[in-house]
């Protein structure tokens, strides 16, 4: 099914790519708070089993429709089966690429307006330098102030989340290896190397253990029904499953490139980096005797004063947000992509028209998330006892509904419709370099009968168990 559609130019190059988008603003801004809000260690192991369990097979499964088809998530389903429910799935999965990157862009405007921030020291005035001589009295109120009057403000907020998608867009028009490709094997070293420098850093510091025993020691009793929930969702989220966001980045691979050895390391980077960023900030967190449990401002509010307060913190708030900003370009492209390539693929519309015209669809859907600071605060919408506003409605829409429904989707479409045998037959096909991660599992004896169990049973029936308790049915 070869067409004269555009490749990575290698297998490496789709792996940073992959990654690129895994990893995001899901991985430092998002995963810090919600484990910080429920138990930390507890919830790293829930969230785990469910990488393990849901999100490994879900992965395998979305590269490979993708490298099979070689389509978008609609032309991926058509090509398969004629049945045309499954292109509604696959629609699903576009529409969902608006609803993430609706908010997405807001907070990936955020990121680059601290990164400025940061630069021209603002974060300086958040510590109280005549406290002690010494380190200075951090004060992460001044500084949810400031993000308060910021966010306030709807220029500001609408002024960044333009520059933010404009950034997507430019890259995004360069196309498939010289857009996507380049600006991942260009930020992700980068991503990757800031970030070591902020966990070295966060390991020095006095009481570090406090901040890493918080991540690493689980207390059982945080544990509730919302715990999976959030932990389902965040594993969706953060892997970029559930919308075809993989299968999209699949449908460039070439035949020869095995997808099994590719999702586990994925997967792998994504965890691996999840952990170092809560590593990161729970250890600066810990040692300057503040709670985990601030909420989505956590990184906002509590690190610009914190961080700043180390010595050479101005160089390491720069940094960390820096590195969020590069983490959310890398998933932004890649969510937008989605619905570019659909256009391209099933509209036969020139890339440069479909890109312009799916961001300039993506810029008016975000305005109400922006707004929802300021304008349209008092807009909200009550569900389960919480008001809600068009951000947190875009952000619980799509990681707690459409995405672990678009799982659940992939893994009946799997097991039932296009069939494990199938599948298992598709995925050794491809040169693998491991015997361990590689095709390699595919052939060992036990594979065969754990996949199909878990494709099957496990994967739907977990994902609908959640998603019951979700809409409060159990
Ligand atoms: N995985 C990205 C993150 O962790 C978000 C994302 C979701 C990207 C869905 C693509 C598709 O931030």
């Amino acid at each position: 099914m070869e067409n004269n559609r555009e490749q990575w130019s290698s297998k490496a190059s789709f792996i940073l790519a992959a990654a690129g988008s895994a990893v995001g603003l899901g991985n430092i801004w998002k995963f810090p708070y919600i484990a910080g809000e429920n138990g930390g260690a507890a919830f790293l192991f829930i969230y785990l089993i469910c990488i393990i369990v849901i999100g490994l097979p879900i992965l395998n499964i979305e590269i490979l429709l993708g490298r099979t088809t070689k389509k978008n998530p609609v032309g991926a389903f058509k090509a398969i089966t004629n049945n045309p429910f499954w292109k509604y799935v696959g629609a699903l999965g576009v529409l969902a690429s608006f609803t993430i990157l609706s908010f997405y862009s807001v907070v990936g405007g955020w990121s680059l307006a601290y990164t400025f921030e940061a630069f021209v020291g603002t974060f300086d005035s958040f510590t109280v330098k005549n406290w002690s001589p010494e380190y200075g009295m951090p004060n992460p109120e001044s500084a949810a102030r400031f993000f308060d009057i910021q966010t306030k403000n709807p220029f500001w907020i609408l002024g960044y989340h333009t520059l933010f998608l404009s950034i997507v867009v430019f890259i995004l028009l360069s196309g498939v290896r010289s857009g996507l490709e380049k600006a991942s094997k260009f930020l992700m070293p980068i991503l990757l190397f800031i970030l070591l420098i902020l966990v070295i850093q966060g390991l020095t510091l006095p009481d570090a253990n406090k901040g890493v025993s918080f991540l690493f020691q689980p207390d059982w009793s945080k544990i509730s029904g919302q715990t999976f929930l959030l932990a389902l969702g965040h594993a969706f989220f953060t892997l970029s499953l559930g919308m075809g966001a993989m299968m999209t980045y699949g449908s460039y691979l070439s035949d020869k490139d095995d997808v099994v050895n590719a999702s586990y390391l994925v997967a792998f980077l994504d965890t691996v980096i999840a952990i170092f960023a809560g590593v990161a900030i729970f250890t600066v967190v810990f040692s300057s005797g503040y709670d985990p449990t601030a909420g989505p401002g956590l990184v906002f509010h509590v690190l610009p004063p914190l961080l700043s307060n180390l010595v050479g913190g101005y160089y390491f708030a720069f940094l960390f947000f820096l590195l969020l900003s590069i983490a959310a370009i890398t998933s932004g492209i890649s969510i937008l992509e989605v619905s570019v390539a659909f256009l391209v693929d099933e509209r036969k519309i020139s890339r440069k028209k479909a890109v312009l015209f799916m961001a300039g669809l993506v810029y008016l859907a975000a305005i109400p998330c922006a707004l929802s600071f300021n304008v349209l605060s008092d807009y909200t919408f009550n569900f389960q006892d919480k008001a809600l506003t068009f951000f947190d409605i875009a952000d619980y829409l799509a990681s707690n509904l459409l995405l672990p429904f678009g799982g659940f989707f992939l893994a009946i479409f799997a097991g039932y419709v296009w069939g494990i045998d199938e599948v298992i037959r598709n995925l050794l096909i491809g040169e693998s370099n491991s015997i361990y991660f590689g095709n390699g599992v595919v052939k060992s004896k036990g594979f065969k009968p754990a996949f199909s169990f878990t494709v099957k049973y496990i994967c739907p029936v977990l994902i609908f168990l959640v998603f019951l308790y979700s809409i409060g049915w159990i």
